[in-house]
């Protein structure tokens, strides 16, 4: 089971309602082990006071996923890295404006980034295809036969179908993620912060390719999948799909403050609810379920997979689907 979390922009105790709701942690915040992955789609920081000590709680969350064999998978937002860039409303909380830096690029919170945080996530739902974060292998699908593609990609924007860095999925865009990351938090002198300096932008050492992860059409800003006509977005989610191996698009970032959005068939899954007071959107977090059920014919299964948008008062079905397929090797 996974359960996946959009946008929390600095709310501690609605992120602690919603990891309870989707019973990620028990009453008393410990992990119960009910799930094998937690996944966060980025933008903890920024709109709301209590950015450190959701982090902190969810460095520490890691540690207990890890001990009871899950484990908790985080995201660089475009919030995170605007804020590594030098942007920030938030001053206060990390003790002014020095304290802030220093936090984020050499503090633990830095090195917390730096270790545990990448740009998107590519999950599988079956051990055949590997561990997590496996690049998908065109020239092994065949093998795989019907559960090539069974896995699930995770980030905050989007995986545009023109972004040109898509594969090796993930490890590409992931590995321009950290040097990225890297750069900013060597950067010397740290820019002045803004407000109410002029914006920064990505330093001068960084690399066009760089420059394209944080543009508009990048992993962390992009809204096509969000913004964009049926028809356009049905039409050309297929081919990106196929490209990553993967069978779903998970993201936040463009939220929709009454419910998760499901695109064509599930192919899209938009899971930020506005779950920060300060949006007064829902709380809300979606569960990812899949098994593989064998028939009396050899070498067939039944594969189900369900996911499930989790609210305070109600659950909903964003997918729900079941087919007999062939995997010969399992
Ligand atoms: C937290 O609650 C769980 C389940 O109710 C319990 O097993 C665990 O011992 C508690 N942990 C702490 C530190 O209180
Ligand atoms: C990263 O996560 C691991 C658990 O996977 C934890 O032991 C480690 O302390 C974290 N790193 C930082 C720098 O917080
Ligand atoms: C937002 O979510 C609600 C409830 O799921 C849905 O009725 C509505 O169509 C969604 N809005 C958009 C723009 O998708």
């Amino acid at each position: 089971t996974i359960v996946a979390v959009g946008d929390l922009h600095g709310d501690y105790p609605n992120m602690m309602t919603v990891l309870k709701m989707a019973k990620v942690v028990s009453e008393n915040g410990t992990w119960t082990g009910n799930v094998d992955y937690l996944v966060q789609t980025g933008d903890i920081v920024d709109r709301g006071d209590d950015t450190l000590k959701m982090y902190r709680y969810i460095e520490k969350l890691r540690v207990q996923a890890q001990k009871a064999g899950g484990d908790v998978r985080s995201h660089f937002g475009n919030h995170e890295v605007m804020n590594l860039i030098g942007a920030s409303k938030e001053i206060l909380t990390f003790g002014g404006v020095e304290a802030r830096q220093q936090m984020l690029a050499k503090g633990w919170l830095g090195q917390a980034w730096r270790a545990n945080y990448t740009i998107t996530t590519r999950l599988p739902l079956h051990p055949s295809l590997g561990p997590i974060n496996t690049d998908y292998d065109p020239g092994k699908a065949g093998r795989l036969q019907d559960i090539s593609h069974a896995a699930v990609s995770f980030l905050h924007g989007g995986l545009s179908p023109t972004y040109a860095d898509l594969t090796p999925y993930p490890s590409r865009i992931n590995s321009l993620g950290a040097s990225l990351v890297k750069k900013l938090q060597e950067q010397r002198p740290l820019p002045p912060p803004h407000p109410p300096n002029q914006y920064p932008g990505l330093p001068h050492t960084a690399t066009e390719r760089e420059h394209e992860l944080y543009g508009g059409n990048g992993p962390l800003w992009y809204r096509g999948w969000a913004m964009d006509k049926d028809a356009v977005v049905c039409s050309k989610v297929d081919a990106v799909l196929e490209k990553l191996g993967v069978r779903r698009l998970v993201m936040g970032h463009t939220p929709n403050f009454t419910g998760m959005v499901s695109r064509c068939g599930g192919k899209i899954l938009l899971i930020d609810t506005g779950i920060s007071h300060a949006y007064g959107g829902v709380l809300s977090a979606a569960r990812f379920t899949y098994t593989l059920t064998p028939t009396k014919r050899k070498g067939y299964w039944i594969e189900k997979e369900v996911v499930t948008a989790i609210y305070e008062h109600h659950e909903e079905a964003l997918v729900d689907s079941a087919r007999e397929i062939q995997a010969d090797f399992i």
